[in-house]
């Protein structure tokens, strides 16, 4: 088991470029089965959660090339296991995203229930509810999903939540559906919008690409094409919080500003100089200490859950009071006892933490819980004095690449040891 060994308080300086994005990637590999023939996707991180979807892709009888270190030739074109077994599913929740393209394409699928995580419980019922309005007959039997179809017929569907993967599993379904479907009250996230740019590439009918109502005209078969995803607006955020918590001065290139609007909101608001270009993003603190903000997560473009760990972390030794309220998922909280044994004033009050800004942390050992738990607890390591010891780091490796290596060469004193 490997750890992170960080010497805090070094003022990050320099330039990175931003990986492409997780959640981009993983929804357009799961299309690949939609393809009558291999396709290329530029651009993927290296990360673990992209080595389990090969994995659970090559089960089912896929193969793959890395081309590059970021370039994958993807054949999921033939599959001959139509199941998606419980010990690759139950590591990875994204791995749901399987069933509806598998389902549309060969007309049934057995998918293992992903069950509950770390930070809540994410049922997969507006999956399944979802797909069932597209004509698929499902039931669950000891832990699986059984789904069956003699083809989808195109359908108006009404999201009674917004979620972004089970948005995805239906857009991905309705591509080869009878007839047109309408999704309503879909998830709006940049991601989405790259599977759907993807897809129309292949020769999908998708419109309202970017809004809450997604038309899908279903379409006989699909091409492989080559396709570069979008660039991971978490992993960009992620790094301008760590110059902001430690005062420092970086640019991250391969971003698109755009998509991360309400972040660059909150960290002006803190008080950092924010510079954008078209591909790029400043972020110069001036050696200020931050002043504190108060979040409430919602859904895209309201500011992303998966970022709420990391402001907290920013929070903790900023000028002043917030409060971060947590809508999206029930127990993304795993990260406040951890910093709290670094010297933080938190208060979990419901779905909200009260944070009084202390001026400064105290380097400790920490457990990582999950992936942007994880991530916040570096940040907070960067910006502590002493030494922060983090344990578990796979969890990191499922979301960030090569994370020790991109914060070195800004300047951070992190070290990847083995125990
Ligand atoms: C995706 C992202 C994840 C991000 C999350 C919210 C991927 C691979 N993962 O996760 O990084 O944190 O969006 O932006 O893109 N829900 C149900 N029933 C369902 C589906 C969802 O009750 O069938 C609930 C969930 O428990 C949660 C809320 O809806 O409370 C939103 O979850 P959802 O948008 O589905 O998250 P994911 O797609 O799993």
């Amino acid at each position: 088991m490997y750890k992170l060994v960080i010497q805090g308080g070094k003022p990050l300086k320099g330039t990175i470029k931003a990986s492409g994005s997780k959640n981009s990637s993983l929804p357009i590999l799961f299309a690949s089965i939609l393809a009558d023939n291999p396709i290329t996707l530029n651009n993927t991180p290296q990360l673990s959660d992209i080595s389990t979807t090969l994995r659970l892709l090559m089960s089912m009888g896929a193969d793959f090339i890395l081309e590059s270190n970021s370039s994958l030739f993807v054949d999921s074109s033939k599959l001959n296991n139509l199941v998606a077994d419980y010990n690759l599913v139950k590591t990875m929740r994204a791995s749901i995203l399987v069933l509806g393209p598998m389902l549309t394409k060969y007309g049934e699928a057995k998918v293992s229930l992903p069950g509950g995580c770390a930070i809540g419980t994410r049922p997969v019922n507006l999956h399944l509810k979802a797909l069932e309005e597209l004509g698929a007959s499902i039931r669950v039997e000891n832990g699986y999903i059984y789904a069956k179809t003699d083809g989808l017929i195109g359908a108006n569907i009404h999201f009674d939540q917004v979620t972004v993967t089970a948005t995805e599993n239906v857009i991905m379904a309705a591509t080869l559906a009878k007839g047109t479907s309408i999704i309503n009250n879909a998830a709006q996230e940049p991601e989405i919008s790259d599977l759907c740019c993807f897809l129309n590439k292949m020769g999908a009918k998708i419109s309202g690409i970017d809004t809450s109502i997604i038309t899908v005209e279903g379409v006989p078969q699909l091409n492989g094409v080559e396709y570069s995803v979008c660039s991971d607006r978490i992993e960009v955020a992620t790094y301008l919080v760590a110059a902001a918590i430690t005062g420092g001065s970086i640019t991250v290139k391969n971003a698109n500003p755009q998509a991360m609007r309400s972040v660059l909101g909150k960290l002006i608001e803190i008080g950092a100089d924010i510079k954008t270009e078209n591909q790029s993003i400043s972020l110069n603190m001036k050696g200020k200490r931050p002043k504190a903000v108060s979040i409430k997560t919602g859904t895209y473009p309201n500011f992303p859950t998966d970022m709420q760990a990391q402001f907290t972390a920013l929070n903790t030794i900023a000028d002043g009071h917030s409060s971060i309220t947590e809508n999206i998922f029930e127990n993304r909280f795993m990260h406040i006892p951890e910093l709290m044994r670094m010297g933080a004033d938190l208060t979990l009050e419901g779905n909200t933490v009260v944070c009084k800004g202390v001026k400064s942390l105290t380097g400790a050992h920490l457990m990582a819980t999950d992936l942007r738990a994880s991530a916040s607890l570096v940040l907070a390591g960067l910006a502590a004095k002493g030494t922060t010891t983090i344990e578990r780091v796979y969890h990191l490796d499922r979301g960030y690449e090569t994370i020790e290596e991109k914060l070195k060469s800004l300047g951070a004193d992190i070290e990847r040891v083995q125990d």
